[in-house]
Order: structure tokens, then sequence, then C-alpha cells
């Protein structure tokens, strides 16, 4: 069973295609063990409670310093001993400890087909922005393992997406969700879980 911590900040939409695909079997042999959000307004944290996964916040600003906070995001994770931690729209910056103590155990969805449009600067809606103002006609998006670097870790699955003319930064976030990004994440889980179940 591939024990599995999703982290969240926000509308948690990644995170419904993953508790939708454990629940209709595309991901078999996984369990989401726990949510964690980086704020207590996300609304990933409503559907998490809606499909009875145990979701958690540990936000930076509940704490004095950036140290502390880490530890607790650290402390939790290691408290709940996940296989894989998926990072779902998480919009803080990993802590290289955590990084560290589950190398190659962490993935990333990100909203274009990297290395483009990512790095410093490059999330959310700004993603899109960009990829319309450089005129691309494909973009897409990557599910890559988080390492040191960001958005620059191994790449496990991408999926393009066409740009048609005329379209808003608003819609083609929301086709690159619709047409890739809530496919590639729930397929790259369902992956390694097959893979999990084999060794
Ligand atoms: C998505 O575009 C995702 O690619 C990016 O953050 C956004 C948030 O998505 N990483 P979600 O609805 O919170 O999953």
């Amino acid at each position: 069973m591939l024990r599995v911590v999703v982290l969240i900040s926000g509308g948690g939409t990644n995170l419904q295609a993953i508790i939708d695909a454990v629940r209709n079997g595309r991901i078999q042999n996984t369990e989401i063990a726990e949510v964690i959000s980086s704020g207590p307004e996300a609304y990933g944290l409503v559907r998490a409670a809606k499909a009875g996964v145990l979701a958690v916040t540990i936000s930076p600003k509940a704490f004095e310093t950036r140290k502390a906070f880490e530890k607790a995001l650290l402390d939790e994770l290691n408290r709940v001993n996940p296989d894989l931690i998926v990072l779902a729209g998480y919009l803080v910056k990993i802590p290289m400890d955590v990084v560290r103590e589950y190398e190659r155990r962490i993935i990333n969805i990100h909203p274009s087909l990297i290395p483009s449009f990512c790095g410093k600067g490059f999330y959310g809606l700004k993603v899109h922005e960009a990829a319309l103002a450089r005129g691309v006609k494909i973009t897409g998006a990557t599910v890559h393992y988080v390492d040191e670097e960001l958005d620059a870790g191994p790449i496990l699955k991408q999926k393009a997406v066409e740009v048609p003319e005329g379209i808003t930064a608003e819609e083609l976030q929301r086709k690159v969700m619709e047409e890739a990004e809530w496919v590639i994440l729930p397929e790259a889980i369902a992956e390694l879980a097959r893979k999990e179940n084999k060794e």
C-alpha cells in the first residue's frame, strides 16, 4: 500500500483528481494518509473533509520563525511517514531538510512543459501569462521529482495542450488543469503505486 501525503495551498483541484482516482480505481493500492495545507483558508481542506481524508494546516504564519515552521512540517511528515509526498498546488518553498529526508519521494505538478516557464516567479496564473506573452502554440503540464533546485528535478510525466488563438490566461489555466494536470498527476501516482506493489 502506497501511503501518500498531499501538500496544498489553494483550491485543491489536483487533490480532488487524486481523491477521485483512488475512489474510481484509476489509482490502486494507495491511501491518502493526510493532507497538509499551508493555510487554513485553502478550499482543498473542504475537499479533504468531504472525502473523509485527515487534513491539517501547518502555516508559516503560525510560527515565530521560518525554522520553527520547517521543523513542524518535517516532524508532521515523519509522524505520518509517507512513501510519497505530492505537492499539489503547494506554494511554500519545500524545506531542504524535507527534500533530503524524502529524496526521490516528493513529486510536484507544474502547469507548463518544463523547462519552459518554470523556476523562480513562475507559479499559478503567471505561468500561463508568460506562455501567452511568448506566443507558444503548445503548452501543458509536468510531473517531476522535487530536488534542491526549483522545478528542476527529473521529469516523470508530461502532457501537451494546444493554445487556441485569443484564449485568456484564466481560460488557459483551466484548460491545462482539465486536459493535463488532472490526468498526469493521478497517472504518475498510479505508476509509483504499481512499482511499490511489485517491490
Ligand atoms: C495548479 O495550476 C497547479 O499546477 C499549480 O497550482 C495550481 C493550483 O491548483 N501547481 P489546485 O487547484 O490547488 O490543485
